[in-house]
């Protein structure tokens, strides 16, 4: 199970965390629509501000009219690979809380969570998730005609993760590559 893509870790960290990384080379097995919502039924069971909740999902299956809607905002970097994807999901966030036109602070924070669980509960099926930031943002709001209210976040490929061999480069080499984190002591301090 231990790969090159394993977290090193100096503490018993899950293995679910260790073993999750964010791929490039998926397979064409397709994942279904149930699995998609088993993935989102688990986002949504992640903490948020008063429960508020701030997130919402636009998904689409390969092969779909959808899909190829998230596909073509998908930035040039992250199009070569991203077409292999079984799924692709557009993550929202709600910028307003509900009921009070006023601003949630913490819609990208808890979408952040959102997003954080959906990763974990796809590669607990042995689907995995790669999050992307880079997709034109005005495209999608525009083609899907959210409010204002509503802001793009994210778009997160889904698929069964495959050989590395199947990639060009510089996606090859990038797959190949160990994942490193900075070390616990420099973003950690006891008080
Ligand atoms: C908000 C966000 C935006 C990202 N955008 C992109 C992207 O546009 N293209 C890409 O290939 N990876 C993107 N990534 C993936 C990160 O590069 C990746 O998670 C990071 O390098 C750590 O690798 P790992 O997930 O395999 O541990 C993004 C990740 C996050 C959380």
């Amino acid at each position: 199970m231990s790969s090159v893509k394993t977290a090193q870790t100096s503490h018993k960290v899950l293995d679910l965390i260790k073993e999750r990384w964010s791929p490039r080379s998926y397979s064409a097995q397709p994942v279904t629509e149930e699995e998609v919502l088993t993935i989102l039924e688990g986002a949504s069971w992640a903490p948020s501000a008063n429960n508020s909740q701030p997130w919402r999902y636009v998904y689409a299956l390969a092969g779909t009219p959808g899909f190829d809607k998230l596909y073509a905002a998908l930035m040039p970097g992250n199009q070569p690979w991203a077409k292999n994807a079984a799924a692709l999901v557009l993550s929202i966030g709600i910028k307003e809380l509900p009921d009070l036109e006023q601003k949630n602070h913490y819609y990208a924070h808890d979408t952040g969570m959102s997003n954080a669980f959906l990763l974990l509960q796809a590669d607990s099926m042995g689907i995995n998730g790669h999050v992307m930031a880079g997709f034109h943002k005005q495209q999608i709001a525009e083609s899907l005609e959210l409010p204002a209210t509503e802001e793009p976040l994210v778009i997160i490929a889904l698929g069964r993760r495959d050989d590395a061999e199947k990639l060009e480069e510089p996606y090859k080499s990038r797959e190949l590559a160990p994942r490193t984190r900075k070390p616990l002591s420099e973003f950690t301090k006891q008080v």
